[in-house]
């Protein structure tokens, strides 16, 4: 791991009025959940199953272990990293619909960390866990500037058809930021195709981002995860068969967890300079020129099934991730990301009432019990 002995940026300490809540945020956020929960609903009604209402569908759910590096500066010391120690991972990696859609209809990734057994002063409603979860994408930044700009381009969506199956994929279409094709293409599964549009590569090689960032301690920072080992890497950009293998994206991470373990550095990003790198809108891409991502931690994956039923009632089910799941040093910060607190609170209490089984966040990993 390439690790820095002394920082060349000066990173910008935090201070809260770098925080500015938008002008009736608190209508966004009723106004985030109370559609979350149409779609919840509606969904339960025709489906009969409480599925998450974006990122429905996972493709590995693998048990690792993430390292804190050791001799970290002072400015990459902080919070989970203040000190070196291993913990337990699970991570979960999905794309972005709410429906369980064919791996053909090729989409953005996501991958959820939860690192267990993490002690410290922690954030308001995550009291009693002992979690720190990242729940990162494959892209760098956000497609909405706003909260409100994020759930009027819901709203329009949403209002587009009156096929009530039609809300989740219209949740979806907006996280990406496609309201007005998604407007322009209507309901149908072809049109959906379509729209999918993300080249159809292997999600074992992409690189995950925050896209929004956090406190990082004293500081505020962005957070990366990057796959190093020479068999991942391998995988960037590499292309997929996908069509016609409903569960293509499933089979090839079970192939490669067949044969492989894998290795990712978490990387962070300080922010250096809230003109170039806003807190609120997180939209905008972070320089790396003015402020490059550094090595604070490495997570490693033994060879394991990384794709099965078993595990996917253990975790699917069973599981909720939330940027809001951590320690105080972490707390998540700017619109988008103060918006998702109610959004995935409401979102996972859903899942638990209807699925029938209540959701505890594990202080151990026996506490998840992965199939042995
Ligand atoms: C206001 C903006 C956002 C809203 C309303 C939103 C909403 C949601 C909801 C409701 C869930 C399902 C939670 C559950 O039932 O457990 C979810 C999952 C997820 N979201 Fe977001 N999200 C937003 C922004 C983002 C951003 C900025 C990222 C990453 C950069 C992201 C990545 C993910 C991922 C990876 C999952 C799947 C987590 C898992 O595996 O359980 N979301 N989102």
């Amino acid at each position: 791991m390439s690790l820095p002995s002394a920082l060349s940026i000066r990173p910008l300490p935090y201070r809260p009025e770098f925080e500015q809540p938008e002008p009736e945020e608190r209508a966004t956020e009723d106004g985030l959940v109370s559609t979350l929960r149409t779609i919840s609903q509606t969904t339960w009604k025709e489906e009969g199953r409480a599925l998450r209402s974006v990122h429905a569908k996972s493709h590995a759910l693998l048990q690792g272990e993430l390292s804190v590096a050791t001799d970290l500066p002072p400015e990459l010391a902080q919070g989970l990293f203040a000190r070196p120690g291993h913990y337990p991972v699970i991570m979960r990696l999905s794309t972005i619909p709410g429906d369980i859609l064919e791996d053909d209809v090729s989409l953005p990734r996501g991958l959820a960390l939860k690192v267990i057994g993490v002690a410290g002063e922690r954030l308001a409603d995550s009291e009693s866990e002992a979690v720190q979860d990242f729940v990162l994408v494959n892209g760098p930044v956000f497609s909405a500037k706003s909260g409100k700009d994020f759930l009027s381009g819901l709203k329009l969506v949403a209002a587009t058809t009156d096929r009530v199956q039609f809300l989740k994929k219209a949740l979806s279409y907006a996280l990406r930021g496609i309201q007005s094709l998604a407007e322009a293409a209507g309901a149908d599964s072809a049109a959906l195709k379509q729209l999918g549009g993300h080249p159809a590569t292997h999600p074992l090689g992409e690189s995950y981002f925050s896209a929004a960032p956090i406190l990082f301690g004293e500081y505020m920072a962005k957070v990366q995860l990057l796959p190093v080992s020479p068999e991942l890497m391998s995988l960037t950009n590499q292309a997929i068969r996908v069509f016609g293998r409903p569960d293509g994206l499933r089979e090839a991470c079970n192939a490669f967890f067949a044969d492989h373990g894998g290795r990712w550095e978490v990387r962070v990003q300080l922010c250096t300079d809230l003109e170039s790198m806003p807190i609120e809108d997180s939209s905008v891409e972070w320089p790396e020129e003015q402020s490059p991502y550094w090595t604070v931690a490495t997570v490693t994956a033994p060879r394991q099934v990384a794709w099965e039923e078993e595990k996917s009632r253990a975790i699917d089910e069973k599981q909720s991730f939330s940027p809001w799941h951590g320690l105080a040093a972490h707390r998540p910060l700017g619109s988008i990301m103060r918006l998702r607190r109610a959004a995935y609170r409401s979102s996972a209490r859903f899942r638990s009432e209807h699925g029938g089984c209540p959701m505890h966040q594990p202080k151990t990993l026996a506490d998840v019990n992965l199939p042995t």
